[in-house]
Parts: structure tokens; C-alpha cells; sequence
């Protein structure tokens, strides 16, 4: 089989992050760690999803200066352009226009119901934009205008990628056959990991406490004391179990970080006391992410090189999915144009 074909063959993976902020070890560990490892198996596309960002206010110049921290810190994770594509959201107009296609197969009673969306407007009173409410739609059409089979995501994100399954089938039974209808993939350890100081929340770039997340740049001493102050249960056994959210989410990540299954650790640490654990805990960590900082820190100020690979993955996007655009397009029934 010719090379091409069998690119043609391989499954597609999308996927996409906010550049919000620098990421944490949830997005690492839940969402993005998983990235590069099937990049071999499967057509990759990644994206730094900015249009995604505005729903909630951000200074312009931060959001650029993240966006470019971002598509960094996803090349440190090891995206790597020889096998995938990694661009920027809004330089990929036929998200945007697929998106208002599909708001007219979104039901309103649907968008209500979506956590996040409750979530965020509790957050952000003064400001319930009318983006915030549709941003499952845009996150749809990033999905369905690749036509990806599978969409690597943490626990969070589940309930999004079900809306963007029910939008593709509704889709296809009013229009005929258009879409692929997306499977999510979400990791069977980590998909959910919570705040260091309020376990039984996740852990979020926003959170404005900056014990309660580990960011993968911080550095290994800031790690560790960010584990030594973690918060845990008043009891000494370390064991997942019920009831001690603080001691699971530790081994949680402990588990996904060094492959160990969650009993090997509980064996490892019988006996043990908190603190010894969650300086081991700390340590591994701080191991397991020191390349990436490495890494991060060559890419980031090199924006020339920068520049050069989302612009050439970006066009690269742009002709995939315009195809797919273009078929939707004719389905629904828009008069064909000279201008596309
Ligand atoms: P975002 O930017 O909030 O998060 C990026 C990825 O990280 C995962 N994640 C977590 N996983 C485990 N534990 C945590 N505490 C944790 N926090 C975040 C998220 O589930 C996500 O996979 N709407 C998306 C971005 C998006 C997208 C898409 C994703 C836009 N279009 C299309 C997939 C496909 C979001 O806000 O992710």
C-alpha cells in the first residue's frame, strides 16, 4: 500500500485546549499526555482552540502571548509536526462556519443543560455572552469538520463530546450521510484529577489559589512544595478508598505518572506516612515534567520557528477541512460559490 493510502486508512484523532494559561498537571495527565503516543497509530490534529478563550473575558495581548505559549507547550509534550498537524483555532475559518451550521441543529433546551455552561455563568455573572452558551457547538464543529473518529478528552469534556454525537446523528438523519458520529477516548486513570487543596473539585487553570494546581512548567521545588501542602484526610492509611478524595487523587496521579497500577502503589506505601507519600509523589512528578519545561524553554522564544509550523499546519487544516465544509454546504442547500 502506496504511503498516502495508508494515511488515508488510519483513523483521525481531534483534539483542541484553551490557552487559558499554562497548562496543569490535569489537562497533562487527562487530555494532553495521551497526545503523542498516538500519533503513530492514527492521523493526528491538535489545536489551540483562542476562539474557545473569548467566551470569557481575556486581555487581547494575553491571549496572544498565551496562545503562543500554548502551541509551545504542546510541542514540548511532544506533538510532533512530521506526523501530526498543531494549529491555531482562529486561523482556521471553517470551524467558525461550520459552527453556525450546526447551531441550527443544536437545540436550545440541549446548550441549557450543559455543566459547564451552568458553571461558567455562575462564575462570570456580568458577563453570560451568547458564546459562552454555544461554545459546545463551536467545540462540535471542530470535531465534525475533520469528520475525526476519535477525540482523546478528561472527564470533563464528556458531556460536550456527547452534545457534538447527538448534533452529527441529528445531522445526518435531516441531511444524509455527512458526518462521522466522533468516539470519545478518555484515559481509564486520570481522567479526572482533582485540586491539591479542594480534592473534591477539579484542578483548573483558573483556579485563583496556586497551591491547588500543579502547572507542568513550575519548577521541581515548587512541585514538591506544592504536594507537601496538599491537602489529605485526618487518618494515616493510604489506601483508595470512599471518603478520602486528597489520599485517591494522590494516587491517581502517582499511578498515571509512573504506570504502576493504583495497588502496586497502595502496596508500595503500606506503611508509610502522608508526608513521606506525597513527597514521593512530588518527586515523580517533578521528574516526569522536567523534559517538557526543558523543552518548553528552547521553543518558546524561538517565534520564527513557531510561526513557520502553525502557519503551514493551519493551511494544511484549513484545505482538509474546507472539503468537508464545502460538502455540508451543498447538503443544506446554500448555492454553490466562485468565491470559496
Ligand atoms: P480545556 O482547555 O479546559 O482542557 C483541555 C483538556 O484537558 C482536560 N482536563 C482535565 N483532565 C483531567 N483532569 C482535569 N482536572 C482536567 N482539566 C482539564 C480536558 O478534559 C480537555 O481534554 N472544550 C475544551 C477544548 C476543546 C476541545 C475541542 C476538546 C475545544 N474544542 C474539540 C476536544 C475536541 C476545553 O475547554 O478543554
Amino acid at each position: 500500500m502506496s504511503e498516502q493510502n495508508q494515511q488515508q486508512e488510519k483513523k483521525l484523532i481531534f483534539s483542541g485546549i484553551q490557552p487559558t494559561g499554562t497548562f496543569t498537571l490535569g489537562n497533562y495527565i487527562g487530555a494532553i499526555r495521551n497526545w503523542a503516543p498516538l500519533q503513530d497509530e492514527y492521523r493526528c490534529i491538535y489545536s489551540v482552540v483562542d476562539e474557545h478563550a473569548i467566551t470569557v473575558r481575556i486581555e487581547p495581548a494575553v491571549l496572544r502571548r498565551k496562545t503562543l505559549e500554548a502551541y509551545a507547550q504542546l510541542l514540548a509534550c511532544g506533538i510532533d509536526l512530521e506526523k501530526s498537524l498543531l494549529f491555531i483555532q482562529s486561523h482556521v475559518p471553517t470551524h467558525a462556519q461550520l459552527s453556525w451550521v450546526l447551531n441550527c441543529s443544536a437545540q436550545f433546551g440541549e446548550l441549557s443543560r450543559m455543566t459547564q455552561f451552568k458553571d461558567k455563568s455562575r462564575k462570570h455573572q456580568d458577563d453570560i455572552n451568547a458564546g459562552l452558551f454555544d461554545y459546545p457547538v463551536l467545540m462540535a464543529a471542530d470535531i465534525l469538520v475533520y469528520n475525526a473518529d476519535l477525540v482523546p478528552i478528561g472527564a470533563d469534556q464528556t458531556q460536550h463530546l456527547e452534545l457534538a454525537r447527538v448534533i452529527a446523528r441529528r445531522f445526518n438523519s435531516r441531511y444524509g450521510d455527512t458526518f462521522t458520529v466522533p468516539e470519545g477516548y478518555v484515559p481509564p486513570v486520570g481522567a479526572r484529577i482533582m485540586s491539591l487543596q479542594d480534592p473534591t473539585k477539579k484542578m483548573s487553570k483558573s483556579d485563583e489559589n496556586p497551591n491547588a494546581v500543579i502547572l507542568i512548567l513550575d519548577d521541581k521545588d515548587t512541585i514538591i512544595r506544592k504536594f507537601k501542602r496538599a491537602v489529605t484526610d485526618s487518618g494515616s492509611e493510604i489506601v483508595f478508598r470512599e471518603g478520602k478524595d486528597g489520599i485517591n487523587n494522590l494516587l491517581t496521579i502517582y499511578s498515571a505518572v509512573t504506570g504502576k497500577s493504583i495497588e502496586e502503589a497502595e502496596k508500595e506505601f503500606d506503611g508509610k506516612g502522608y508526608g513521606d507519600f506525597k513527597l514521593a509523589v512530588g518527586e515523580v512528578v517533578a521528574d516526569h515534567l522536567a523534559p517538557v519545561r526543558d523543552a518548553y524553554a528552547r521553543l518558546v522564544d524561538d517565534k520564527a520557528y513557531l510561526k513557520e509550523c502553525y502557519t503551514r499546519c493551519g493551511a494544511e487544516a484549513l484545505r482538509y477541512s474546507q472539503r468537508i465544509l464545502n460538502k455540508v454546504y451543498r447538503k443544506v442547500g446554500f448555492v454553490a460559490s466562485e468565491i470559496r
